[in-house]
């Protein structure tokens, strides 16, 4: 007996399409939903190691979003209607982005149902997914009015290898930094207005924001960056100087390293309009100062102030108190267990330049907004008691013609009134615990006169000898609250 034609067509339109596309090791697949058919299926390749299958949507997701199904063997089409089978599995999708990462020992299918109103991206790869949000964030250095400062998170920590007796060489006082990584992950920074609607819906995966960064939507930091820069030990960081923000507004910002992992969000806000410090950085003698300072306007103010214009009269002694320092030091303890079996003349020195940075340079900042109290004042029994957020580390400054009575003698008059943000006194701890002794190195007590010249309690309570415990628990916060000065 023969099929009919009709019938034997079908069955050669389903053989060809059962032949599933092919996803390819280690790829990275863009794909337009509207060519999809509904489900589609590719097949995934077989791995020796665990392989991870990611999948990323780039555009806002519909009220029926795309489901995705993995089955680890070729005789099962995966699908809603499979799961509980012990060869099929969901990738659950969160903000727009999901991955499975499993045993992959024969040819495997992945399944996409309801994608015709999206575009995405499917990755398959065996050293881990090649989508995700990564735990680290994105680093906030400071803003003015209309600026900002951002680092990407860190990445190839410097190797740190500590200098022995009796050859004690302790880094110089102007640091010169170890070659930078010949081949760092790129950064792409994505900075919008927290309020933008279109920014709640948006999924968290570099195609998403790629896709509405060619509207305009973000704000573009020059591609370029300034380039790469070793704050701390934690490692080198890409940093971003950002002009044209509007005043007194919420700002969100991701960091995506190559295109597909997602760190952040990080919120900050702008100052106002009348805020007249520069934001000071890149700084080789003081690497961690990142914040605005009182300092005088520079030639170009879309720069901020760096190594090249930050003034003589200042830098100088700061590295000269620096290097007496490191002299006295190094003649006095280093090497030799003459002062702790737990911390070196290198710990020392890193916190004490940490210290002499923080009081040479100080920090401009404002007061908070005052907070309209009716709308916390609720009557509703239902209503979160919302904890009341301490006031930072602020201490206004009258403007100082005669600079012999700034508290930094070497720094020029700043022609106006501003308001300190007090470093963190657990900064000054530091250098007293890390230091020895004999070099005298003192720090107010928390209970006396610590207060006028540190944020107090902030990040250790204020009782001698307590570490943490303190109010916030930190110098600052992801929503770009800052409650005393860290660098
Ligand atoms: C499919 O995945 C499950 C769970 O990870 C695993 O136990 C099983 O061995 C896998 N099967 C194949 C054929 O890889
Ligand atoms: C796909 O969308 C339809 C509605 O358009 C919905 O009924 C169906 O359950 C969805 N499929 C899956 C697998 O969620
Ligand atoms: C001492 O150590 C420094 C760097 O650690 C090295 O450059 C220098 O050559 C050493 N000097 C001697 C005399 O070993
Ligand atoms: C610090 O060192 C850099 C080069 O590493 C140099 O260009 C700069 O002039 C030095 N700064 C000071 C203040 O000595
Ligand atoms: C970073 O991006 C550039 C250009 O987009 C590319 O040439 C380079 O290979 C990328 N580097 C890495 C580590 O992915
Ligand atoms: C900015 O964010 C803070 C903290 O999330 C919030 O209290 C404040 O109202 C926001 N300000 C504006 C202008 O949206
Ligand atoms: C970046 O992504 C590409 C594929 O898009 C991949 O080939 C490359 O290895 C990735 N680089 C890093 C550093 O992860
Ligand atoms: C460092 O020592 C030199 C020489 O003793 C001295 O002239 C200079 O004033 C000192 N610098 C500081 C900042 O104390
Ligand atoms: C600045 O203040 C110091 C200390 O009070 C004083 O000796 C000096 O005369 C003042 N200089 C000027 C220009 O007023």
């Amino acid at each position: 007996m023969r099929l009919p034609l009709t019938l034997l067509c079908l069955v050669q339109a389903w053989l060809v399409a059962s032949q599933p596309a092919q996803l390819a090791l280690n790829n990275l697949r863009s794909i337009s939903g509207s060519t999809l058919s509904n489900p589609a299926t590719f097949s995934l390749p077989v791995s020796t190691s665990p392989l991870s299958i990611s999948v990323a949507l780039c555009s806002a997701q519909s009220s029926y979003p795309p489901r995705f199904f993995v089955a680890n063997d070729s005789t099962t089409q995966p699908g809603p209607t499979e799961l509980g089978q012990p060869n099929v599995f969901e990738i659950p999708l969160e903000n727009g982005l999901g991955s499975w990462t499993g045993r992959m020992d024969v040819i495997g299918i992945l399944a996409i149902f309801n994608a015709s109103q999206t575009s995405l991206e499917v990755g398959v790869s065996n050293n881990g997914p090649i989508h995700e949000i990564l735990d680290s964030l994105p680093l906030l250095g400071d803003t003015t009015s209309n600026q900002a400062l951002l680092f990407s998170p860190p990445f190839s920590p410097p190797e740190v290898s500590t200098p022995t007796y009796p050859n004690y060489t302790l880094p110089p006082a102007n640091l010169t930094f170890p070659a930078a990584p010949s081949s760092p992950p790129n950064f792409s920074m994505f900075v919008a207005p927290t309020t933008s609607s279109a920014l709640a819906s948006l999924p968290r995966t570099g195609c998403a924001m790629q896709a509405v960064q060619q509207s305009g939507f973000f704000y573009e930091p020059s591609a370029a960056s300034e380039g790469l820069w070793l704050r701390d030990t934690n490692g080198w960081r890409w940093q971003w100087f950002i002009n044209y923000l509007m005043p007194e507004t919420n700002y969100t910002v991701y960091a995506v390293q190559n295109e597909t992992k997602v760190a952040g969000p990080i919120n900050f806000r702008t100052k106002t309009a009348s805020f007249s410090c520069p934001i000071v950085y890149s700084l080789p003698f003081c690497p961690s100062v990142a914040y605005a300072a009182p300092l005088p306007v520079p030639g170009d103010p879309e720069a901020g102030i760096t190594a090249e214009t930050f003034p003589e009269a200042a830098s100088d002694p700061l590295i000269s108190g620096l290097a007496n320092f490191t002299v006295m030091l190094t003649t006095l303890a280093c090497g030799r267990d003459l002062y702790s079996p737990i911390v070196t003349c290198a710990d020392c020195q890193a916190a004490y330049r940490s210290w002499l940075c923080l009081v040479s340079i100080p920090r401009c900042a404002e007061f908070p907004p005052t907070s309209s109290s009716s709308s916390s004042a609720s009557t509703s029994p239902l209503s979160q008691p919302t904890a009341q957020q301490p006031l930072p580390a602020l201490l206004p400054q009258p403007m100082q013609t005669n600079t012999s009575l700034q508290r930094n003698p070497n720094l020029p008059a700043f022609p106006e009134p501003w308001t300190q943000l007090l470093p963190c006194l657990e900064v000054c701890n530091a250098a007293d615990r890390a230091c020895p002794y004999f070099l005298g190195f003192q720090c107010p007590l928390p209970k006396y006169t610590a207060q006028y010249s540190y944020g107090v309690g902030y990040i250790d309570s204020g009782n001698e000898g307590d570490m943490g415990g303190g109010s916030t628990g930190a110098a600052d916060d992801y929503w770009g609250n800052v409650w005393c000065n860290m660098g």
